[in-house]
């Protein structure tokens, strides 16, 4: 049988415990990820105990505490707080997620929390997402118009509208991208969900004049047909999205053009 080990150096030690100074009788143990590579360290998990009495709701309110009152060494991505800028996107209790509207209630036992699965790691759970950003930008996200009309909107009709509803609140957050497995094996080639999804939005806009060049640029062995419908984005997505329909669309729309 092949046997498979792990670099010495990437091996996750066990790491600093921290326990309760608070005295509270409501304490929960929070395991978090950690790699500083300035230190050439290997990675380790630290555990918190926190006060819960003391602590609102989210999982993001947990990492603000430890980071307030426990440890400042601690780094995270974070910016609106409300589901909205995707900047939060971990791995909670083995599932991606955004620390800031993930309710730390619903996990049972000690909680868990990693960086999104199968980025190269910067630091800490700040996972490195510059291919899916650079991926994103090659999908051309704008609209693409000869119309020139300074300072009118470009209207477009209910029915069109609707199209968009199911794409347009998409965060960017690289939850279901993360949670790919074609996306995990051939992420440099692979466009992946997140990206995908973005790559319809456009495509189906009504008021944008190069669907047929958008579908062309996708329609490749590596970019787009990676997916095999094994639905982990869907699940994935915490603004419940459906990458894998979007998708499936596209792919419909290449056969039927
Ligand atoms: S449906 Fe496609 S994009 Fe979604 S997880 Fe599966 S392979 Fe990846
Ligand atoms: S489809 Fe959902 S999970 Fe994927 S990037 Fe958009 S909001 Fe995040
Ligand atoms: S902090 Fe913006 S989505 Fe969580």
């Amino acid at each position: 049988m092949v046997q498979i080990n792990l670099p010495e150096n990437s091996k996750i030690k066990k790491g600093t415990y921290y326990r309760d100074t608070t005295g509270s009788k409501n304490i929960r143990k929070v395991n978090v990820y950690r790699w500083d590579p300035s230190t050439g360290k290997n990675p380790r998990i630290d555990t918190y105990e926190i006060d819960m009495d003391n602590c609102p709701s989210k999982v993001l309110d947990i990492l603000n505490k430890i980071k307030n009152e426990i440890d400042p060494s601690l780094a995270y991505r974070r910016s609106c707080a409300h589901g909205v800028c995707g900047s939060c996107a971990m791995n909670m209790d083995g599932k991606n997620g955004l620390a800031c509207t993930k309710s730390h209630a619903e996990i049972k036992g000690d909680i868990n929390i990693y960086p999104l699965p199968h980025l190269k790691v910067l630091k800490d759970l700040i996972g490195d997402l510059s291919t899916l950003y650079k991926q994103y930008e090659s999908i051309e996200p704008w609209l693409k118009t000869s119309k020139k009309e300074d300072n009118k909107e470009n209207l477009q009709s209910k029915k069109d509208r609707k199209k968009l509803n199911g794409l347009y609140e998409c965060i960017m957050c690289a939850c279901c991208s993360t949670s790919c497995p074609s996306y995990w094996w051939n992420g440099e080639k692979y466009l992946g969900p997140a990206v995908l999804l973005q790559a319809y939005r456009w495509i189906i806009d009504s008021r944008d004049e190069d669907r047929k060049e958008r579908l062309r640029k996708v329609a490749d062995e590596l970019k787009l047909y990676r997916c095999h419908t094994i639905m982990n984005c869907t699940n994935a997505c915490p603004k419940g999205l459906n990458p894998a329909k979007a998708i499936a669309s596209i792919k419909k729309m290449l056969a039927t053009t």
